[in-house]
């Protein structure tokens, strides 16, 4: 997507220093556009920790990138085995830096292996490179793809409203910030605005760290896409007042059976558009499936963040990024950053492939080399 006019996608390796890998650090947007430099894995696991790059594709993204800048950080004098080993554990620290978003895990397996059949240890540090571009690409792919699938279903609702506009409604920051470029619940959104077709998305700020309003709004607004924002609690009354044809969010992991991990608050935004019969899909890449776990609320990890996330605020006072308190001082905070969404609450599953059901047999239809897969 664009940003000032010009394409820019949240990850690639600088421009004559390839040495160094470069982000967007999105703990400063909407209010300064800040590029970082990665130089090791160490920078790599801070970012993604410490969320200067999030959402499930970019974080996976990211860790791909983290064992590219450790495969050059480790001494190439290392036999083989022992370099291979040293991967192995840092493989094993980036996976751990967050814990809900199953994409670390296949940015860390898609290097291994690449790597594992290397004949030297020079010919492994180049595969590295190659398979964190290629893991990039595939992401851009896979979201074009989403966008191309999803747009069928906003064609389908502006058509059945004559041309009216078409109301969506979305949680946390499933954009082309969150990716590497389009997006996955944005996608389609983009598709269609692109199409003409009339649209206007409810952005839902997203506390406590305001995805929604600091991110998804920045990049709606960058491409010109009528948003509005609103408070995390107002998606029921929308909905209630024929204010939402459609809701579209992301995911960080969909088990096989299609339950969905995502933001914190998705879960009562599927509960509502059941209430009120909005359709409510979810737009993810298959580099999100977890193919080894089927029910999402007892299985998949939900990260605990810091309560300071909670109790504090950031934003723009007087030209200067502040955080202030909001709680009294000694008021317990409890950050759980994601929830799940029963398979049941989900209308369908926006996928690279097409739109499924978010069922077993759904996915397996979808991704029939399942059928026979041996983890
Ligand atoms: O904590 P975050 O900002 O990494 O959470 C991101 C989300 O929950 C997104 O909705 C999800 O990763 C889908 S991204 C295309």
């Amino acid at each position: 997507m664009n940003v000032h006019g010009k394409p820019c996608r949240t990850i690639w390796l600088k421009k004559k220093d390839p040495k160094t890998v470069q982000i967007i650090d999105q703990r400063f947007l909407p209010h300064r556009f800040v590029v970082e430099d990665l130089r090791t894995p160490e920078d790599c696991a801070v970012a993604i920790k410490d969320m200067h790059v999030r959402g499930a594709p970019l974080i996976g993204v990211a860790a791909a990138y983290g064992m590219y800048l450790g495969a050059m950080s480790l001494s190439a004098k290392l036999p083989l085995k022992a370099w291979l080993g040293r991967m192995k554990s840092l493989g094993a620290y980036l996976i751990k830096t967050r814990p809900t978003a199953i994409n670390l895990r296949i940015g860390v397996e898609r290097q291994w292996n690449a790597i594992r059949g290397a004949a030297t240890v020079a010919e492994a540090v180049r595969l590295t490179r190659e398979a964190a571009g290629a893991l990039a690409e595939e992401e851009v792919e896979n979201c074009r793809r989403i966008g191309e699938h999803g747009l069928r279903l906003i064609e389908e609702i502006a058509r059945r409203k004559k041309g009216k506009t078409v109301n969506i409604l979305t949680h946390c920051n499933a954009g082309w910030l969150a990716c590497v470029d389009w997006g996955t619940a944005t996608a389609p959104i983009y598709a269609a605005f692109n199409k003409k077709i009339p649209v206007h998305v409810w952005v839902d700020e997203t506390r406590p760290r305001n995805q929604g309003a600091s991110l998804t709004a920045w990049e709606l607004g960058g491409h010109g896409v009528p948003h509005t924002v609103v408070c995390d609690n107002t998606g029921g009354h929308l909905m209630q007042h024929g204010k939402v044809d459609l809701a579209i969010v992301g995911s960080d992991r969909t088990t096989a059976s299609g339950d969905v991990a995502n933001k914190i608050g998705t879960y009562l935004k599927a509960l509502a558009a059941r209430d009120n019969g909005i359709p409510f899909y979810v737009a993810l890449p298959s580099t999100t499936l977890d193919w080894d776990m089927e029910d999402g609320v007892a299985e998949i990890p939900i990260e605990e963040r810091d309560p300071e996330e909670v109790t504090h605020i950031q934003g723009l006072s007087g030209g200067k990024m502040t955080r202030v308190l909001l709680t009294p001082k000694k008021s317990p905070a409890a950050n759980y950053g994601f929830d799940v969404t029963p398979h049941r609450l989900v209308t369908g599953l926006i996928t690279e492939r097409g739109v499924c059901p978010a069922s077993k047999e759904g996915l397996l239809a979808m991704y029939p080399e399942r059928k026979t897969f041996q983890p």
